[in-house]
């Protein structure tokens, strides 16, 4: 039996304010195909029962669970391809002429999902701009996900993960092979911190960014959520800093303040000074 009306509608409620993700109605094959698999791990006998301690305990363990499945994670290395040629081409060489002093770079990853985002850029670096290993270079990666983020922070991939956009030159160099898995070499995989962010809530206290990839993930919000992260992105972001979106997403309508800095298909805006204060 599928879940009925009032469950869809509480579950709708519920990770709306949970994560701000936007299900829709109509939309309630989608709860029932995500939310079924949980019966398997639990003595619910059906959805309605779950639904009921969803209801009933605000601090039941399967909360975080039901965020889990209701998540859209799909990732994959060097997604998207331009956004990677935008990073190694000009962004992050001009970066490198700005910061030749200070020598950092702080890059923050906000829906990193299973980790091939960040590990893509963290390979990129290595690969094509050298110069940076002896810069202090910060690689956060945040998600709302706790599933997500265990199973990133293993850097452990199926063999149809890494066919999907990782060149073999990178599976050869920075992977080792166990079983039919490939795993990330340490030093790829420990230059990129892990933690739980939900970006619908209070945001901890983060240092100023050079680069912020939120790619994929404001499509699932509302135009007041993607208003309110876009305005502490752009307090975040330094002057010259970039914000990275995906490919169906945009600041326009929401916020004046980014514009995108070149007319290219890499998603890569810039915080206009002038208004930076504004908003
Ligand atoms: C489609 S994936 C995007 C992954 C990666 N950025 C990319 O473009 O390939 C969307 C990710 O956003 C995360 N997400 C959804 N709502 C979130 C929220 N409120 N705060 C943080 N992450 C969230 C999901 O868990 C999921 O891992």
């Amino acid at each position: 039996m599928g879940i009925s009306d009032s469950d869809f509608n509480f579950v709708r409620t519920f990770i709306h304010n949970r994560a701000g993700i936007v299900l829709e109605p109509g939309k309630e094959y989608l709860a029932d195909a995500r939310l079924s698999p949980l019966l398997r791990q639990s003595s619910f006998k059906n959805l309605s029962e779950l639904v009921a301690e969803l209801r009933t305990n605000s601090f039941s363990p399967w909360n975080s669970k039901v965020v889990d499945v209701l998540t859209t994670n799909e990732t994959s290395f060097f997604r998207d391809h331009a956004p990677f040629e935008a990073l190694r081409t000009y962004v992050i060489p001009e970066l490198i002429a700005a910061r030749r002093c200070e020598k950092r770079l702080n890059i923050w990853y906000a829906a990193s999902s299973t980790g091939q985002e960040p590990y893509s850029v963290a390979m990129l670096l290595a690969e094509h701009i050298p110069e940076l290993a002896t810069w202090d270079v910060s690689h956060l990666a945040t998600d709302i996900s706790t599933e997500a983020l265990d199973r990133a922070r293993q850097g452990r991939y199926a063999q149809f993960e890494t066919n999907r956009g990782l060149p073999a030159t990178y599976l050869e160099k920075y992977f080792d092979r166990d079983g039919l898995e490939w795993v990330l070499k340490d030093y790829i995989r420990k230059a990129v911190r892990f933690e739980e962010l939900n970006l619908n809530k209070a945001w901890p206290a983060l240092p100023s960014m050079d680069i912020v990839m939120m790619r994929n993930v404001m499509i699932y919000f509302d135009l007041e959520s993607k208003r309110d992260i876009l305005g502490k992105v752009a307090h975040l972001l330094r002057p010259d800093g970039c914000l990275f979106l995906g490919a169906a997403e945009t600041t326009m309508h929401f916020d004046e303040r980014f514009s995108q800095a070149r007319r290219d298909r890499s998603g890569c805006y810039r915080c206009d000074m002038q208004y930076k204060q504004t908003g």
